[in-house]
């Protein structure tokens, strides 16, 4: 194995431990990830395809994001209590998570910038801050503004305004434009598209699982009732346009896909394959959603193969071993071995099956597989 690809495993593997998880609600299944004190970070900006030859994987940083890594330093101790990683907008887990989700995002209702470069008057995280929007403020509960008149803050407004102030603009997340390597296979991380098109095949998913259509207005998008634990995910280009309902789900699934990198041609943003904090955060919690919807789907034998979940490790263990076995091979496209097999049927399958159900054991072993670095790279 390439030490390139030691590094991208050791990053998963980082993650792995914390996946996965055994209630698949967006808030339960969050706090989980056992982050909510926003101190165990996912290393910032690791590149997809190099450890820049060191083995040392490194904060990512361009030199032009300079200003915006120390206003995101200062600004973080804050608001990270209610937006550190784990959380519902964990803009501030990471760097990139405050570039993906904060400075480079939009609101979800009416597309307005956060941070609009050279213009802080126009850009909202202002107004939230200096109370301008009225009632609705950051931190809720006592403003920046006060907070900084009490001198319990490490920035100032006037320090962010300088900072939008001289923006040029906003800097774009990194593209992937790495030298590629010669001296062995080129890995990418698939983007997000691939990854939504692929993750559906595998696990016998359609667009109709999460989206239907409603003629009463002309013949709209919407979203399907119970999609909080669906995790859809949709590209704020894609077309026609959800029609957002009461459940609001429009915008998150924006959010998602954003953290999978985008495009994001109508606010353009260019794709960006990194396999990033708010990638790995988002990609956790999304592959347990849809293998439990795979899981759970009427008909759909993806997952279980011709196993129901009345199998149980004491009554039917051998052809569970073999099922686990025939996912690996669907998932990654390649037989597992004894040992990979193993460590799925002891360590995974069996310990969820013990803590909870074979619904759990199931989803467990099927998002373990669809974060295998060999399913989200090509
Ligand atoms: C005490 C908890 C708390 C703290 C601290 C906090 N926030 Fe929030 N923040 C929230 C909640 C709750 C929401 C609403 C979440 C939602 O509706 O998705 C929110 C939403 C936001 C939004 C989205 C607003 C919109 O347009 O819809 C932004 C941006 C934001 N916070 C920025 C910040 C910043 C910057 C800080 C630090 C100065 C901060 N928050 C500190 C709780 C907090």
């Amino acid at each position: 194995m390439s030490r390139r690809m030691g590094a991208l495993l050791g990053v998963l593997s980082a993650v792995a431990c914390t996946a996965p998880s055994d209630s698949l609600g967006p808030g339960a299944d969050i706090a989980d990830a056992g982050q909510r004190d926003g101190a165990a970070d996912v290393p910032v900006g690791v590149d997809a395809i190099g450890d820049g030859g060191d083995g040392v994987l490194s904060p990512d940083v361009a030199p032009d994001d300079e200003a915006s890594l120390d206003v995101y330093t200062r600004l973080r101790p804050t608001c990270v209590p209610c937006h550190g990683a784990g959380w519902p907008r964990p803009m501030f887990s990471s760097f990139d998570a405050f570039m993906t989700l904060l400075v480079t995002a939009t609101t979800p209702a009416d597309d307005f910038a956060y941070v609009e470069p050279g213009e802080p008057e126009a850009s909202r995280l202002i107004d939230l801050l200096d109370k301008s929007e009225g009632s609705y403020f950051m931190p809720a509960g006592t403003a920046f503004i006060d907070l900084e008149a009490a001198g319990l803050t490490e920035i100032t407004i006037a320090e962010i305004e300088e900072w939008i102030a001289g923006l040029d603009a906003i800097v774009p997340p990194p593209v992937d434009d790495a030298t590629p390597p010669t001296d062995g296979v080129l890995v990418r991380r698939l983007t997000a598209r691939q990854l939504v098109v692929a993750a559906h095949a595998v696990l016998g998913l359609e667009e109709s699982d999460f989206w239907g259509y409603t003629t009463s207005y002309g013949s709209y998008v919407v979203v399907k009732n119970d999609q909080i634990i669906k995790f859809p995910v949709r590209s704020p280009d894609a077309t026609p346009d959800v029609q957002v309902n009461s459940y609001q789900f429009k915008p998150s699934a924006e959010r998602r896909w954003a953290s999978l990198g985008g495009p994001d041609i109508g606010n353009g943003r260019k794709g960006n394959t990194e396999i990033s904090p708010a990638f790995l955060q988002h990609w956790l919690q999304t592959s347990q959603a849809w293998c439990r919807m795979a899981v759970k789907k009427s008909g759909n034998d993806a997952v279980l193969g011709s196993l129901s979940l009345a199998d149980t490790t004491s009554s039917s263990e051998a052809a569970i071993a073999d099922q686990i076995g025939a996912l690996h091979l669907r998932i990654l496209g390649e037989p597992a071995t004894e040992a990979q097999r193993e460590v799925l049927m002891d360590e995974v399958f069996k310990v969820y099956e013990a803590f909870s159900n074979t619904e759990s054991a199931w989803t467990a072993v099927c998002s373990t597989l669809l974060r295998d670095v060999q399913f989200i790279t090509y």
